[in-house]
């Protein structure tokens, strides 16, 4: 029903649908731009869906981080080199960026477990205060990674992570040292402050 008293024009006005309140609303036609958006939206999360869901052809976001993250992983240890554990060196990994973050991931993923993500310790001692089982200075603190404290529940580590991991995680934990983060394990050991290093 074509209504005559209408401005429009009446090709894009077929009939009034509803009216209230002397408000009238007409069935127009979508316009085409809109309907192309609506059906390229469907398409596209059709073929989404089977890209990711159903054929997993496409790496999920989770997996895309993952392998993004095990790749700066491997460019970091690329970046380093591994020498002898002497003190010196040691003490030159706690400074390198480098070495510190890959230890920070492998401390995350390895130690954070018994000695807490911020080395305040639980199962483990506290790695942040001024006391010491087996010793603070760096060369004792990797020995006690390297090779662990087997019958007290510490593992040996270098065969499991190889020298330069191992490194890094030192250098990693020599920087934790002295933070004494809050809610720390109570401290275990004789107190060997920084300073006496
Ligand atoms: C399964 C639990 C466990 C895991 C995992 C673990 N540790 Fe330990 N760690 C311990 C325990 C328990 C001790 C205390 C050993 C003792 O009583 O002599 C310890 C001691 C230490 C010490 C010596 C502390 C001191 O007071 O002398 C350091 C350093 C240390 N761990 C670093 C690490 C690092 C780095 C990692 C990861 C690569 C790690 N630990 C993973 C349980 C663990």
């Amino acid at each position: 029903m074509k209504s005559p008293s209408t401005p429009e024009s009446s090709e894009s006005v077929d009939r009034v649908i509803h009216e209230v309140d002397g408000i009238q609303e007409y069935d127009n036609k979508l316009p085409n731009w809109w309907l192309y958006t609506l059906y390229g939206a469907i398409a596209f999360a059709a073929c989404y869906w089977y890209w990711f869901e159903t054929a997993r052809l496409g790496a999920s976001p989770v997996e895309a981080y993952q392998a993004e993250m095990d790749r700066a992983a491997a460019d970091q240890a690329m970046a380093l080199t591994v020498g002898d554990a002497t003190p010196e060196a040691l003490a030159a990994l706690a400074k390198d960026p480098n070495a510190t973050a890959l230890g920070k991931q492998v401390f995350v993923s390895t130690c954070a477990a018994c000695h807490r993500a911020d080395g305040g310790g639980s199962v483990g001692p506290n790695l942040t205060d001024e006391f010491w089982l087996h010793g603070s200075a760096p060369e004792r603190i990797y020995r006690t990674i390297a090779s662990g404290v087997p019958d007290k529940g510490m593992p040996a580590w270098q065969p499991q992570l190889g020298a330069l991991k191992t490194q890094a995680v030192t250098a990693y934990v020599l920087g934790l040292v002295g933070t004494n983060v809050s809610g720390g394990k109570a401290p275990q050991g004789e107190r060997e402050p920084i300073s006496a290093r």
